[in-house]
């Protein structure tokens, strides 16, 4: 949905932007009646089809069918969710609500939450991964590591990469990068720093000073999977010997795992000078 910074007046004037807003109150029909007091949470509207018809809905402005959190899936004990199924299903709406109430970021189900990892636990249980250290990917030969019977890397990506071709847009994941970290990490310890970074999109002219910069600082600094600023675009979660191609494999087992070092990281996007 992200819109070009420099043509964003152009399109508030357009014909095509009262459209989609129309389209936008239609699908979010609580983003106005939010402003009265007298309207708290809502259930579902009647006019939203049930099932799959439900998620396109969803799925014609965001494209978060892949590379966000699973949906379509029908867990073990659907009696025991805490959240409503759509024929037995996790869905968009399991999660979100329809209702653009102030404070409510990301209309999570049940919140606002102080820390976004508390409506994780309501489904998954923080101990399943706490034996779990996924950074250790290789074996004492240098072979792939499995984990119950399949290969570690799947414990991140849908689809075992090729480290020999495969390069940071060619990879997809289980979901989108900082639910897979979120399984075992909860935010770093300076939220002023993660909130001005998570999830933005460098303006054109930094997306070119990066370009410039990874060139000459020979690093690959990953805006994947939506060319938004994430987990992985400044840590490396690889194994020193995973990634063959130079630039990528940058951070590797370092400090932090930082994809550079001591400032040198900051640079990569912003012009201090
Ligand atoms: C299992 C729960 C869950 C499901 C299912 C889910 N989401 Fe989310 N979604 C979240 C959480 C948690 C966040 C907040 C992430 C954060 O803190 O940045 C979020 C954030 C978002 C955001 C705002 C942040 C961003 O990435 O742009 C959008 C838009 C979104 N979800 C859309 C969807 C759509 C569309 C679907 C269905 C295809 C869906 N979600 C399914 C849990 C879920
Ligand atoms: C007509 C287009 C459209 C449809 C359909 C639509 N959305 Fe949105 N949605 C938007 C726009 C526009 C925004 C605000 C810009 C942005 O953050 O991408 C938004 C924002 C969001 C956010 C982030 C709110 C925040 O706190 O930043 C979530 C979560 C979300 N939508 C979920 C859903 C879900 C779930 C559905 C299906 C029931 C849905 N959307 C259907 C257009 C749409
Ligand atoms: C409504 C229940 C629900 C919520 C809320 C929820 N999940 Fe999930 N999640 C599931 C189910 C069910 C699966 C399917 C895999 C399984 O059976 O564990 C899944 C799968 C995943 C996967 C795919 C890889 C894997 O381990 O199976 C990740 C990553 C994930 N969840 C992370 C999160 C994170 C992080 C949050 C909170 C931001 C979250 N989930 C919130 C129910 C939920
Ligand atoms: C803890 C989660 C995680 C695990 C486990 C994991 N990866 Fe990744 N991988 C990522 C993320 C996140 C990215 C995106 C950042 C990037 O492009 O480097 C990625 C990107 C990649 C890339 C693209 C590198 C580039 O930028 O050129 C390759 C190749 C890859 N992974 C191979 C593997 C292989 C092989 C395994 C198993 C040995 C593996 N990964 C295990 C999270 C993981
Ligand atoms: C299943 C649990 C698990 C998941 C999922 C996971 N990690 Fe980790 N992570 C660990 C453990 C355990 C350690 C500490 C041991 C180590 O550094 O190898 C660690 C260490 C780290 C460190 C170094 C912190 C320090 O104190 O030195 C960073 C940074 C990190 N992880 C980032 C990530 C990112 C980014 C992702 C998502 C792509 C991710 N992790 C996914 C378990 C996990
Ligand atoms: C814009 C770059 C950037 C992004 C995005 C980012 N980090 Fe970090 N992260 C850092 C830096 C820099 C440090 C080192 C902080 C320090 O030295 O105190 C760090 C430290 C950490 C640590 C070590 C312990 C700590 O809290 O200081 C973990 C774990 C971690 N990050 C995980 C994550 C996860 C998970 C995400 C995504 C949800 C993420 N990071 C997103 C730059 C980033
Ligand atoms: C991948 C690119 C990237 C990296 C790496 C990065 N930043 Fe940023 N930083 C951004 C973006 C994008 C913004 C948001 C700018 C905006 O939207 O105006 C931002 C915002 C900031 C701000 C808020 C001030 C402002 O201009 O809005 C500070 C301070 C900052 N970054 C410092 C750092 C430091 C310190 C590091 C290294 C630890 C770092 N950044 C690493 C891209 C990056």
């Amino acid at each position: 949905m992200a819109l070009e910074k420099s043509n964003q007046f152009d399109f508030i004037m357009s014909s095509r932007f009262v459209a989609l807003f129309i389209i936008f109150l239609f699908c979010h029909p609580d983003a106005l009646r939010a402003q009265e007091p007298s309207v708290s949470t809502r259930s579902l509207p009647t006019t939203f089809p049930a099932g799959t018809e439900l998620q396109s809905q969803c799925l014609n402005c965001h494209k978060y069918g892949e590379n966000h959190h699973p949906i379509g899936i029908t867990p073990a004990n659907p009696a025991a969710y805490p959240f409503p199924l759509y024929n037995g299903k996790i869905m968009c709406l399991t999660c979100h609500t329809e209702n653009h109430e102030k404070g409510d970021t990301n209309l999570l189900r049940g919140g606002p939450y102080n820390d976004r990892r508390d409506i994780c636990f309501k489904c998954h249980a923080e101990k399943e991964y706490a034996n779990i250290n996924p950074h250790i990917m290789l074996d004492e030969r240098g072979k792939i590591r499995s984990m119950n019977g399949r290969s570690i890397c799947l414990f991140c990506h849908s689809a075992i990469p090729n480290p020999a071709v495969d390069r940071t847009g060619d990879v997809r994941f289980r979901a989108d990068v900082a639910f897979l970290c979120w399984r075992c990490h909860p935010l770093m310890a300076s939220p002023t720093f993660f909130q001005t970074h998570f999830l933005k999109q460098p303006s054109e002219e930094m997306g070119k000073y990066l370009k410039e910069k990874e060139q000459r600082m020979q690093v690959t600094i990953p805006l994947v999977p939506r060319d938004r600023i994430t987990c992985s675009t400044c840590h490396n979660p690889h194994q020193k010997g995973v990634i063959l191609y130079g630039p990528s494999a940058s951070g590797a087992d370092q400090k932090n795992r930082l994809r550079l070092q001591g400032g040198k990281l900051c640079i990569v996007c912003h012009n201090f000078s």
